[in-house]
């Protein structure tokens, strides 16, 4: 005998009720009207990608946590941890035919096979907006722009989110400084993204273990408290700090910020490195001013991904917002019931008599625009008025003999229990 099927969904993947889904809807409409907005046109693509384009082999988590599997053709294929990549294989599959810069953006469905933590499931849908095709720093600025502008539409402000830029040029730069050299950099990053994760101690072990000599570690964690771009500018030195364009490209993002009118939600930190390989210059990512979340969405900019996959050199620059994190943040500081699900009418009607005027009134309501939610049985009017109350209606109406004859009816505000009269023809 087979045995009982679990109701629960597979580890790590999302069921979405209707009470989920009115979340689900306010996060996806603040998204989508954000990048709308700002110009950025939308794409999509199948969940299921190639492994060879998602596997990257530079230690880097997300590579590790790639779902994937053959399919009865032999091909190794995966489910996406994540969309640059599939965005980076359309470009360069109409490279020629693009008129860049190009800002594109999707909201798509991701899979991680990760430890299951607060705010990280093994399925989540991540908005993404990415411009391709532009050096310049003002493509920060707007990819950043439109992540605040989404945030802010949720209802959230600048006291509530943070979004922590650094550069991992200038890091470069700085870790050059100190004797830290290039070929160990990207060890280095790759221990420094596992900041808050884990202890010092650890990290400090990962150095080792990595080939950095005791007095460097004591110097990336020195350069790790540098707090402001006026710091970095001191310890590079004036030489350096002036010719240094990570440097100044930090300084015209945090000023086009201003202009723009968000750097309020801005922040330099150096800590901020991103786990993900592909990063070459600007790195961002935002978070809870109360610090109680993971990180809400990150970023950075990756001129190198084109040509790692077989694409002519094009600069890039995006994001990536998951809507987990949001979702918590959302009801921490808005509340649980800060989305009125409530909208249209609920018409039900006592006997199979009354059937057709039901039906009748549910017609010309949706013709005007309602939205309801007829009832296809006969029920008493209590039981009605129970599932009317608890279902997603703002209002109802119940249909009687008396109604049907009379012409007329009560439509009820479930809210406030206030009646008005309609006709019913
Ligand atoms: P990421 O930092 O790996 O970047 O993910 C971006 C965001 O997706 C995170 O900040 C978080 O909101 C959400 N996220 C990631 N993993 C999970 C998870 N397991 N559960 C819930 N939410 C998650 C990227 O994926 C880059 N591809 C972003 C990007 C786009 N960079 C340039 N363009």
């Amino acid at each position: 005998m087979a045995g009982q099927i679990s109701f629960e969904a597979p580890r790590g993947m999302r069921d979405f009720y209707p009470s989920d889904m009115v979340w689900r809807n306010k996060v996806f409409d603040a998204f989508r009207a954000a990048g709308e907005a700002a110009g950025f046109q939308p794409y999509d693509s199948c969940v299921v990608e190639s492994y060879d384009l998602l596997a990257r082999k530079a230690g880097e988590e997300v590579g590790e946590q790639i779902y994937h599997f053959f399919d009865k053709s032999e091909r190794h294929i995966a489910l996406r941890p994540e969309m640059t990549p599939t965005l980076a294989r359309m470009v360069a599959q109409k490279q020629k035919e693009l008129s860049f810069p190009i800002k594109w953006t999707t909201i798509a469905q991701c899979f991680r096979y990760e430890r299951m933590t607060k705010g990280r499931k093994r399925e989540h849908y991540q908005w993404n907006i990415d411009i391709v095709g532009e050096d310049s720093v003002l493509a920060e600025v707007e990819v950043i722009g439109a992540a605040c502008d989404a945030l802010r539409r949720m209802g959230l402000s600048s006291a509530d989110f943070k979004v922590h830029v650094s550069s991992r040029r200038l890091l470069g730069e700085v870790l050059e400084r100190s004797g830290v050299p290039a070929e160990k950099h990207s060890q280095v990053f790759l221990a420094l993204d596992k900041r808050g994760k884990m202890p010092d101690s650890e990290i400090s072990a990962m150095l080792a273990d990595g080939g950095l000599a005791s007095d460097l570690i004591a110097k990336v964690f020195e350069i790790l408290s540098l707090s402001d771009i006026q710091a970095v500018r001191a310890y590079l030195g004036e030489e350096l700090a002036s010719s240094s364009k990570a440097l100044a490209d930090l300084a015209e993002l945090f000023s086009l910020a201003e202009i723009a009118g968000f750097a309020d939600c801005l922040m330099f930190d150096i800590g901020v490195i991103r786990g993900l390989s592909y990063y070459t210059g600007i790195v961002f990512e935002c978070f809870d001013t109360k610090g109680e979340f993971r990180a809400v969405f990150g970023g950075g900019r990756y001129d190198n991904l084109l040509t790692t996959i077989g694409g002519e050199p094009t600069g890039a620059v995006g994001l990536g917002f998951g809507d987990v994190v949001v979702t918590e943040l959302l009801k921490a500081r808005l509340g649980e019931n800060a989305v009125s699900s409530r909208k249209g009418v609920a018409v039900g009607f006592m006997m199979d008599e009354q059937r057709s005027a039901a039906v009748k009134l549910a017609s010309r309501l949706r013709a005007e625009g309602e939205v309801v939610d007829l009832s296809l049985r006969a029920q008493k009017p209590k039981k009605f008025f129970s599932r009317a109350d608890s279902s997603l209606a703002a209002k109802a109406v119940f249909l009687g003999p008396d109604d049907v004859e009379s012409g007329f009816a009560k439509v009820k505000d479930l809210e406030t229990r206030e009646e008005v009269r309609i006709c019913l023809t």
